[in-house]
C-alpha cells in the first residue's frame, strides 16, 4: 500500500509529466513552422549566392581559354562551396544547424539532381528532408488547407501552417470575414457576391449595424446613434434637439453624424447654444449685450472714446 504522502507525490509528478508532454507537443508544432521558415531562408540564401557567384569569376574576357575555365567553374565544387559558406549569418543557430545536419543533401543535389530537379525549395526543403508542405497544404502528411490547396480559405484567410509541415490548417480569417472557411461576413459587411466556393464581403453603409446591401435603406438593424425614418431608411438621430441637457454648463451641444460633442461656449457668453458671441443665452460677467452680441466693457469703451474724438476732430478740423 501506498502511503498517501508519496500518492500525493506520484499524482504530482503524473501531472507535471502531463504538462511538459503538452508544452512539448506545442512547441513541436511551432518548431515544425520554423523549421521551415529556416529551410526556406537557406533556400533563399543559396539562390543569392547562386547568382554572385555566377559574375564573380567571369573576367570580361571572351577567350577560348577563359570560357572553358568559367563553364568548369560553374558546375564546380569550389563555387558549391562558396555557395553554402553564405548561406546562414554566423548568429543563426537553427540555420547553421540544418546546413551542418544536411550538407551533403547539397553536394548530391548540385552534382545529381539539379539538371532534373531545378527547384532546390521543392527538392530540398519538401521532398528531402521533409520540413516544409507544397502551397495550400500543411501538417506532417501536407494536407489540403481548409477551403482547398488551389485558394486556402477561399482567399479570404490565412491557413494555420501553410506551406510548413506544422500548424492545424484551420483558417484565419482576413478583416470583414468569418467562419471556419472564411465565407460568412461580419457585422457591419453583406455578402456581394456568393456561393459554395467564393464570397466577397463589402462594407454596409455608415448608418447600419447589419445590412443586405450598401445603401442606408438595406439595413437589418440601425447602428447606435442612427433611427428608422418613415421609409425604412437609418437616419442620423439629433441627440442635441432630443435631449438639450446633454452637456455641462458652459458647453453647447453640436450634433454629428451618428454621434454628439459638447464644446465650450465662447469665453463672453454664460451658456450658449452654439459657437460664438451672438447665440449666448446670457452674458459672461464683464459683458453686456449689444444688439444681440456680448460685448467686453473695455471694447465699448473704447469704440465710444474714438467716436468721441471722431465727433470733435470733425468739428475742430471741418475741411
Ligand atoms: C462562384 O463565383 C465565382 C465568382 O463569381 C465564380 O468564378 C465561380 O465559378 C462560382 N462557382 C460556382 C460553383 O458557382
Amino acid at each position: 500500500m501506498l502511503s498517501s504522502g508519496s500518492e500525493l507525490r506520484l499524482l504530482r509528478l503524473l501531472f507535471c509529466a502531463t504538462l511538459i508532454l503538452l508544452f512539448q507537443a506545442d512547441e513541436a508544432k511551432k518548431d515544425s513552422k520554423s523549421a521551415c521558415n529556416t529551410c526556406e531562408q537557406i533556400v533563399d540564401n543559396f539562390n543569392k549566392a547562386f547568382d554572385r557567384t555566377a559574375k564573380q569569376n567571369f573576367g570580361g574576357g571572351n577567350t577560348a581559354w577563359e570560357e572553358r575555365k568559367l563553364s568548369k567553374y560553374e558546375t564546380s565544387e569550389i563555387r558549391l562551396m562558396e555557395i553554402v559558406e553564405d548561406l546562414c549569418e554566423s548568429s543563426s543557430f537553427e540555420c547553421n544547424r540544418m546546413v551542418e545536419e544536411h550538407e551533403e543533401h547539397f553536394e548530391t543535389w548540385w552534382f545529381k539532381k539539379k539538371t532534373k530537379h531545378p527547384d532546390l525549395h521543392k527538392w530540398f526543403c519538401i521532398d528531402t528532408i521533409k520540413v516544409c508542405c507544397p502551397k495550400g497544404t500543411f501538417g506532417p502528411d501536407c494536407n489540403a488547407c481548409v477551403g482547398g490547396s488551389e485558394t486556402p480559405c477561399h482567399g479570404n484567410g490565412q491557413c494555420d501552417g501553410d506551406g510548413t509541415r506544422g500548424g492545424n490548417g484551420k483558417c484565419r480569417c482576413d478583416q470583414a470575414y468569418k467562419g471556419d472557411f472564411c465565407l460568412d461576413c461580419i457585422d457591419g459587411y453583406f455578402n456581394e457576391v456568393r456561393n459554395d466556393t467564393y464570397s466577397l464581403c463589402t462594407e454596409c453603409h455608415l448608418s447600419c449595424k447589419t445590412c443586405t446591401g450598401a445603401t442606408n435603406q438595406e439595413c437589418d438593424e440601425c447602428k447606435e446613434g442612427w433611427e428608422e425614418d418613415e421609409q425604412e431608411a437609418c437616419v442620423d438621430v439629433n441627440e442635441c434637439t432630443n435631449d438639450p441637457s446633454l452637456c455641462r454648463e458652459g458647453q453647447y451641444c453640436l450634433n454629428t453624424e451618428g454621434s454628439y460633442s459638447c464644446k465650450a461656449c465662447d469665453i463672453e457668453c454664460a451658456g450658449c447654444s452654439g459657437p460664438g458671441s451672438d447665440q449666448c443665452q446670457a452674458c459672461a460677467s464683464g459683458y453686456q449685450d449689444v444688439k444681440g452680441t456680448c460685448t467686453g466693457l473695455m471694447y465699448m469703451f473704447m469704440t465710444s472714446c474714438l467716436s468721441v474724438i471722431d465727433f470733435s476732430m470733425n468739428k475742430l478740423l471741418p475741411f
